[in-house]
């Protein structure tokens, strides 16, 4: 038997609805925050992602699914949604007719990582982006979004971690400091740090290597470099997240896995899922419109890993399977026709109803109707319908009231629409 590929999964139905029901909520939450739909490729020419996540990170390094296509360019499955997204703000000049954009996409990405709980090669984000809003209170205004959402979904046992990863201007001695501190330890450090320390020093802070981080232990914090126009837009953004009651807690050492932030970084941390500490991120990435070959447009966003969330969410949320209203339990042939046509007519007018095309006994259709979770049956028998009518079992409470055939689609849809 062919299986399917280590790191990737099904979602199954039982475990579906569940994901139909953080989607809906999605939608509805972020359309309400003015944020409308965008649905990008999976595919994307390699160079987009390396240029902006950035060549010396994990995903561009060693985690991208890169193959040239049949004509020999290189393509690579989307491993994120804002490099695409960006793409596709600047090709169809979304920002003519107003810079000011509010995206999102919610689909799977790929990443070649060791797959763990939690952990996938094939993983679903939701995905929200904001173009041309400079002001810390877009900042404030988004991680209240995304709290909103996991408070609606039950996910409260989680805590926001945000940081300020400076601009151009500041952080630049910040990685100088931080790049002497590296030479000083550079025997003690991982062999991906001791490569990267001298290009990419801010990786450093986020290895999960243990001697890493007892290396970078008494490492400088990045908030004593911050210039004073960077400095006042982190306080602002804690100010108002404070006014719109989100808390969070300020995490020196948070610099996010990928190349582009600026200023505001944060993620969204819980103890649930062992290693797997992260069911979102995101910050400020105000240059990369500009790199991509756009105008100078700032932009923030986040994303959410739904795998995740999923995970903690199905702890509140049990069952979300949809039952059917109706079994109808015909018996013989002129009832299993009445049936056919009833249960056909039912399901377009908006109720679901259920039956057996099988011919089988009352009893073994009354266990099916209870397998399914049917809420009433609709008992056809021939005695009944001779009467001209069927009997209606309350499949809880057991009571069963006679029900005329006629109009019987009729009756149904306003008993249970
Ligand atoms: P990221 O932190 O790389 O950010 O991913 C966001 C979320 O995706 C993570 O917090 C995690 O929940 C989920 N995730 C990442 N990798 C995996 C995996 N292998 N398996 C399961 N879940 C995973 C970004 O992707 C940025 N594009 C976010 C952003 C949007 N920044 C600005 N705009």
């Amino acid at each position: 038997m062919i299986q399917l590929i280590r790191g990737f999964k099904d979602i199954l139905p039982g475990e579906v609805e569940l994901w139909q029901f953080i989607e809906k909520q999605t939608t509805s939450l972020f359309e309400d925050f003015g944020f409308k739909d965008i649905r990008i490729p999976i595919v994307e020419r390699t160079e987009l992602f390396s240029r902006s996540i950035g060549e010396e990170t994990d995903i561009v390094e060693k985690e991208m699914y890169t193959f040239p296509d049949r004509k020999g360019d290189l393509i690579t499955l989307r491993p994120e949604a804002t490099a695409s997204i960006v793409r596709s703000y600047i090709q169809h000049r979304l920002y003519a007719a107003d810079p000011v954009q509010k995206l999102y996409t919610i689909g799977p990405m790929f990443r070649r990582e060791r797959p763990q709980k939690g952990r996938y090669r094939q993983f679903y984000q939701i995905d929200a982006e904001v173009f041309g809003v400079s002001s810390p209170l877009m900042d404030a205004q988004i991680m209240f979004m995304l709290m909103t959402l996991f408070t609606r979904l039950s996910v409260t046992d989680c805590t926001a971690k945000i940081n300020s990863l400076g601009c151009p201007d500041c952080r630049p001695a910040f990685t100088a400091g931080l790049s002497q501190l590296l030479s000083e330890k550079a025997g003690a450090l991982c062999e991906d740090c001791t490569r990267r320390s001298a290009r990419n020093p801010l990786r450093v802070l986020d290895c999960k290597v243990p001697a890493c981080k007892a290396a970078m232990a008494d490492a400088p914090s990045i908030l004593d470099y911050l210039c004073p126009d960077c400095r006042s837009h982190f306080d602002s953004v804690m100010r108002h997240l404070t006014l719109l009651g989100v808390s969070f807690e300020l995490d020196k050492r948070l610099v996010r896995g990928l190349d582009y932030y600026t200023r505001t970084a944060f993620e969204i941390q819980t103890t649930l899922l062992g290693a797997q500490s992260a069911i979102a991120g995101g910050g400020r990435y105000d240059g990369l419109v500009k790199a991509l070959g756009g105008p100078d447009i700032p932009a923030i966003g986040f994303a959410i890993g739904v795998d995740r969330l999923a995970e903690i969410a199905a702890r509140s949320h049990p069952d979300l399977s949809r039952k059917p209203k109706l079994f109808i339990a015909a018996l013989g042939e002129t009832s299993q026709t009445l049936a056919f046509e009833w249960v056909s007519k039912l399901a377009s007018a908006g109720i679901h109803a259920e039956m057996d095309m099988a011919g089988r006994s009352l009893k073994s259709q009354m266990k099916q109707a209870d397998r399914l979770g049917a809420e009433h049956v609709l008992i056809a028998g021939d005695t009944e319908l001779e009467k001209g009518q069927v009997l209606l079992r309350d499949m809880v409470t057991k009571e069963q009231v006679p029900v005329p055939v006629n109009d019987l689609v009729e009756a149904m849809r306003s008993r249970f629409a």
